[in-house]
């Protein structure tokens, strides 16, 4: 029998819903970014996107089930983010979940949102077997993790302060550049040379797997103090600083990346997250592992952020794992977690 699952995601300033089953694969997406909503007050303000996430849910299931041509009658389940995420805006696409699973008489099945993003390069033509390395580089977490097998997952390192697209979104600011100022402040170091700045690699020195960016940002504030101080913050320079930037976080993560693979002699690299769109990191990382006789593998750029085909796709597998329970009591039980441990799963 097709399994068709309904994935739902809103665990941040991204509300996405998808349509995916077990034969014809990805049927349908659609995702509303709330960046224009957020954008003047320079990051997310949660209680704004709860509120956007009420407004932008239902019309986007009612789209994605006309875009996939089907009933709600022929889902299977509904899945949805049940964290780690903004408390608020989890708590729209749980109950939303929940209660369409209910009224549907479908289970619904709440879902790890760092266990989608890992997953979510297997929804490519020619995606990776287990098991493999994941890089999870995004907003709110940067790690690095065993892939043995769905559902068995062992962090090997992650940051121990600022996340790598959190480090990218604080830097961009420090350089004056719009929220979200991830992609901005890449796109700017396209136009840099950053060599004139000896910014640190942290943690590279040290043995193990863990990050830290915070210093980094902060060697970055200190270069901008400097120049403004003595009127030579001009274009060129922000470009530069970008781009020197842009450099260290990429050696870095290239680094420990390389690290992980070396221990654990798995050849397989997945990377995951918004960072994962970032075009130097790719194509640093797909030469480190071609001299490592690997392959990288990448989610396609859009499916990198946050998306529901991910959460869709992830559900799928906990629907097909048994991983549900039909009593009617346990879909009332809605979950969602602002912190949540991948090996709590
Ligand atoms: O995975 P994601 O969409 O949301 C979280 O779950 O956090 O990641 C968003 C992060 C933001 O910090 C954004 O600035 C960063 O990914 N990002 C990038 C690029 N595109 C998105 N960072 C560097 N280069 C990019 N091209
Ligand atoms: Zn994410």
């Amino acid at each position: 029998m097709q399994n068709t699952i309904l994935g739902i995601e809103t665990s941040c300033d991204e509300t996405a819903v998808a349509v995916y089953d077990d034969v014809d694969g990805l049927r349908a997406h659609r995702i509303f970014s709330q960046v224009a909503l957020h954008a003047k007050y320079g990051g997310v303000v949660p209680e704004l996107a709860s509120r956007d996430h009420i407004r932008k849910l239902l019309p986007l299931i009612e789209a994605a089930l006309r875009d996939a041509a089907i009933q709600p009658t022929s889902l299977s389940a509904v899945a949805y983010t049940a964290g780690p995420g903004l408390i608020g805006a989890l708590l729209v696409g749980a109950t939303m979940a929940v209660g369409l699973g209910m009224a549907w008489g479908i289970p619904s099945i709440p879902v790890h949102h760092m266990e989608a993003h890992l997953l979510a390069s297997l929804l490519e033509d020619e995606p990776p077997e287990f098991p493999f390395i994941a890089l999870l580089v995004s907003g709110g977490h940067t790690m690095l993790v065993d892939v043995q097998e769905f559902g068995r997952y062992r962090i090997l390192g992650q940051t121990l302060d600022d996340a790598a697209g959190e480090a990218f979104d604080k830097t961009a600011k420090l350089l004056g550049l719009p929220y979200p100022g991830g992609p901005e402040l890449a796109a700017l170091a396209e136009h840099g040379q950053g060599e004139r700045f000896a910014l640190p690699r942290p943690m590279l020195r040290r043995p193990g797997l863990d990050f830290s960016f915070s210093g980094l940002k902060t060697a970055v504030m200190l270069e901008v103090r400097k120049l403004e101080k003595s009127g030579a913050m001009t274009d060129r320079a922000r470009a530069d600083l970008a781009d020197a930037f842009q450099q260290a976080v990429v050696d870095t993560l290239v680094a420990k990346s390389l690290r992980a693979v070396e221990q654990t002699a798995c050849r397989r690299l997945v990377v995951a997250g918004g960072v994962g769109a970032n075009r130097l990191l790719r194509s640093r990382l797909k030469e480190a592992l071609a001299g490592e006789g690997g392959s990288v593998y990448y989610p396609r750029p859009e499916f990198c952020t946050d998306n529901g085909a991910m959460v869709a796709f992830a559900g799928l597998l906990r629907f097909q794992a048994g991983a549900v329970t039909s009593r009617a009591s346990s879909r009332l039980v809605v979950e969602a977690r602002a912190r949540w441990n991948l090996q709590e799963i």
